[in-house]
């Protein structure tokens, strides 16, 4: 979850470092630090809050040199402060660590080291591997090997990059597990290294991804990759095509609203290329779909957390209706510890913005490990999720970096809707008409996006209205009850408003007895095929005295008459619905945070990347 780069190189490091922690500071925040090696010698310059304070820091006590690493916190072990912030400097003062996972065994090596006269600084697991690395070195074995052998003790999953002033000529950073990627970025004559690509992208497009249990030694000419064993790794330098300045606010006050305009082009990206509409067929080639493959699939498992778990459900829904496979939707922390009945006929598809979420990683082993086909759709470009997948899915969407998922959430429904429609062509059970219109209904999709985001005025209105409640409902059913949950989750991890998504249906086993004039009920009733059933919920919940916000289809003349206010989205085709009614819900959160002057791209406790369990 935290964020971390390092650079050598004939440049200054600090500004390098600082710029590149600026673009991940959306992994973590609660603590941010660097260490520069000045003339021989390592200068930390670390403080709890957020980047700022660390600049402002190294603005009073400036640092320079040509090599560094810099981190940005989210606390696991340790409360945020200043002697918790990393970098971790050993005994010696010679060397650094910076790190992104939980060492599982660090209290039993803590108590070893203190055992051998280690003295720790901080509270943090981390903290053990700086002491480790020293157990190890001597004039016989320099970083690399020291750090090899450290490495070996440690359990669970990680990132770590490591200096030392004694060789100030290199870095060295591993990789073991899933606990987020590290990525090194080969310059002309210098390097970078991230865990993850928007630190490094303004410098290089030329990256190499660590897999789990290798370590690089990294010098400004090169890098040399080896597995924790020792044996030599062959690695593959790939080139990545993200635009950096898409990871800029521009003219966007939050890089969340900035997100959710952008959903226009994301849309229409992410359908590009894949569709043939001459042809009327769908291409997803790295998905690597064969007839065969698909014409032996009795199953998909969707597995995923938060938003996209919630893309997932509505993914349920589309491959159901379309290709008439079931489908079941897992939380990827709940599939990977219940034993799921998965074998080679069953597919696992994992849904990941950040490819990192450990839990989906770990849900995705737990597929391979039971012989499913493993297939992710993915939005940051050469994660681990998309991988390990025997095929894949790119999102297309550019990165995103406000915590709330909201153009991630969009790409992966036209991405499922495409994929539907493959494998029921795959599997011959979908005529060409019906394809052809399937197809032609995907079309119009950016365009009534757009139509929607044009109406951000409506909930601007709607959020003043809402904006000091304290609760809140929303209610969906059939396709859109995923986008009640959605709509329930992107209000309360922006605004810390207590929001319920519930299925329409389940509201008289429960949770009518909540509604009284003082809760607001949001309630999707699109003219989808379960309108007449929403419409009659509406109803319920009003004469309950409840306060109903409704998502409706231009043009309805029933629900004015039972809501006190309406999201207006234009006529879409039910299949496509869910895309189209998320976005008032989505503009309706952001404003609500925003007018209560939250920091809506960092909300508290929250990262972008999960990468712990
Ligand atoms: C979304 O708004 C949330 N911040 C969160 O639920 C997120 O969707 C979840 O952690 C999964 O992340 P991933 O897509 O990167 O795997």
């Amino acid at each position: 979850m935290c964020g971390i780069v390092g650079y050598i190189g004939p440049q200054d490091a600090t500004p390098i470092i600082l710029n590149g922690l600026k673009r991940l500071e959306y992994r973590g925040y609660d603590s941010a630090g660097l260490a520069v090696v000045e003339n021989s010698h390592i200068e930390v310059r670390r403080d709890v809050g957020k980047l700022s304070r660390l600049a402002a820091l190294v603005g009073e006590a400036p640092v320079h040199g040509h090599i560094g690493i810099g981190h940005t916190r989210w606390a696991t072990h340790g409360e945020p402060s200043a002697r918790n912030a990393h970098p971790h400097i050993g005994m010696t003062g010679d060397v650094v660590v910076v790190h992104n996972g939980i060492v599982e065994n660090y209290l039993e090596l803590r108590e070893e080291l203190i055992a051998e006269g280690a003295v720790f600084n901080s509270d943090t697991d981390t903290e053990v591997i700086v002491h480790l690395v020293e157990r190890y070195l001597s004039d016989d074995c320099g970083l690399p090997e020291a750090a090899r052998k450290a490495l070996g003790h440690l359990k669970g999953a990680h990132g770590i990059v490591l200096l030392s002033s004694r060789e100030p000529d290199k870095i060295v950073t591993a990789r073991i597990g899933n606990a987020g990627g590290i990525v090194i970025g080969l310059g002309e004559g210098e390097m970078f290294i991230a865990s993850d690509l928007p630190a490094i992208l303004e410098h290089t497009r030329r990256v190499v991804f660590l897999e789990s249990r290798q370590i690089a030694v990294v010098n400004r000419e090169g890098l040399v990759v080896k597995c924790l064993d020792g044996m030599p790794v062959n690695y593959q330098v790939h080139t990545v095509a993200w635009d950096p300045i898409a990871a800029e606010k521009g003219e966007y006050r939050h890089f969340m609203l900035k997100e959710i305009h952008e959903q226009v082009r994301s849309l229409t990206d992410t359908i590009a290329g894949r569709v043939d509409f001459e042809d009327g067929r769908v291409r997803l080639p790295e998905l690597r779909l064969t007839a065969a493959q698909a014409g032996r699939i009795q199953k998909i498992f969707i597995t995923a957390c938060g938003t996209a778990a919630h893309a997932g459900m509505v993914g349920k829904v589309l491959i159901e209706h379309i290709a008439r496979i079931p489908v079941e939707v897992d939380i990827a922390s709940e599939f990977r510890y219940r034993n799921p009945i998965v074998d080679p006929n069953t597919a696992v598809l994992a849904i990941s913005q950040s490819g990192e979420t450990a839990d989906t990683l770990a849900a995705m082993e737990e597929a391979r490990h039971k012989g499913a086909i493993l297939w992710s759709i993915v939005n940051a470009i050469g994660s681990q999720a998309m991988r390990i997948a025997d095929g894949f899915i790119s999102m297309q969407t550019g990165p995103e970096i406000g915590v709330a998922s909201t153009k991630a959430f969009t790409a992966p429904l036209v991405d499922l809707y495409m994929l539907a429609i493959l494998l029921a062509d795959l599997r011959g059970t979908l005529d060409a008409k019906t394809r052809r219109q399937y197809l032609s209904d995907l079309r119009l999709i950016p365009d009534l996006v757009g139509r929607c985001l044009d109406r951000e005025e409506q909930a601007i209105a709607v959020a003043r209205t809402l904006k000091d409640t304290s609760h809140c409902l929303y209610l969906g059913r059939g396709i859109n009850m995923p986008i009640a949950y959605e709509g329930a989750l992107k209000l309360k991890e922006i605004s810390y408003i207590h929001a319920e998504g519930y299925p329409a249906g389940e509201m008289k086993h429960g949770p009518i007895a909540l509604i009284d004039r003082t809760m607001p009920v949001i309630v999707l009733a699109p003219r989808d095929p379960w309108y007449d059933k929403m419409f009659s919920q509406i109803q319920q919940a009003k004469a309950r005295g409840g306060m109903v916000v409704a998502v409706a289809t231009d043009g309805d003349t029933l629900i004015p008459n039972e809501s006190d206010h309406i999201l207006w989205v234009p006529e879409t085709p039910w299949l496509l619905s869910p895309v189209v009614t998320v976005i008032p819900l989505q503009m309706l959160a952001y404003h609500i945070a925003a007018l209560r002057g939250l920091d809506v791209d960092q909300p508290r406790n929250l990262a972008k990347s999960v990468t712990v369990e």
